[in-house]
């Protein structure tokens, strides 16, 4: 049995259980918007609608405390990356999941006290939380007043330019989680990553 590590704190389990409820409601309303022929979308069009508008709302104002959070505690910290050897690092990791992992080799970068994310959780985790969620957001912000984006800049229209930036990134959000789910049962049990989201504490290996 190795020590226990407590490395998921209150607030970022409540940030998080929130944060994956509100996209999981906004990828279904999102889906249902882009595919709607009257009658045909999974959820009402306009259901959809206002669901999409509550759940973005509510997605800003947890994010700032995502963004609040990682600024002034030290949950911050695991998000910091070093960028000397940060190829190498990935390779190690990457070589891991697609071949080590499968012959039952150590990860090489075992979760402890002090790194909670092996390098690929760090630059996924840091790109879709600091580039692709903001996007999201301030794109989302941008159709909700569209009096506020620029009408057209080298005759491109501005709302068709912030559009395409939203569904794309709400686009690689939703493959960022389908591949999130997988990697996250790559514990040494299926459950035991997710357990750890739910009570805070990891059990160290030897
Ligand atoms: C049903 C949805 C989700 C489930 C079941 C889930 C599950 C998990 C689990 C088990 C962990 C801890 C282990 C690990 O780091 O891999 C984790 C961490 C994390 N997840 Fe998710 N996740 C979900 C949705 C999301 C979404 C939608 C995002 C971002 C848009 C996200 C971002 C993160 C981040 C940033 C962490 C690290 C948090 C920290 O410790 O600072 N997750 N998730």
């Amino acid at each position: 049995m190795g020590e226990r590590v407590y490395l998921y704190p209150k607030w970022i389990r409540a940030w998080h259980m929130i944060n994956a409820l509100l996209c999981l409601l906004l990828i279904l309303t999102g889906l249902s918007i882009q595919y709607s022929e009257p009658g045909s979308g999974l959820i009402r069009f306009d259901i959809a609608i206002s669901i999409h508008n509550v759940a973005g709302i509510l997605l800003s104002i947890s994010y700032v405390i995502f963004f609040l959070g990682n600024l002034f505690t030290r949950n911050g910290r695991h998000y910091r990356l070093e960028p000397i050897g940060l190829l190498t690092r990935l390779w190690k990791q990457g070589r891991f999941y697609a071949y080590g992992v499968f012959k039952n080799e150590k990860p090489p970068y075992p979760i402890g006290k002090t790194q909670k994310f092996n390098p690929l959780q760090k630059v996924t985790y840091g790109f879709i939380m600091y580039v692709f969620v903001p996007i999201v957001i301030l794109t989302g912000w941008g159709m909700f007043f569209p009096e506020i984006i620029i009408d057209e800049y080298m005759g491109v229209n501005g709302f068709m330019v912030t559009d395409i930036l939203h569904i794309t990134s709400g686009f690689i959000i939703s493959i960022f989680l389908m591949i999130h789910l997988y990697f996250a049962t790559m514990g040494r049990t299926p459950g035991e990553h997710y357990k750890s989201m739910l009570t805070g504490y990891h059990e160290e290996h030897d």
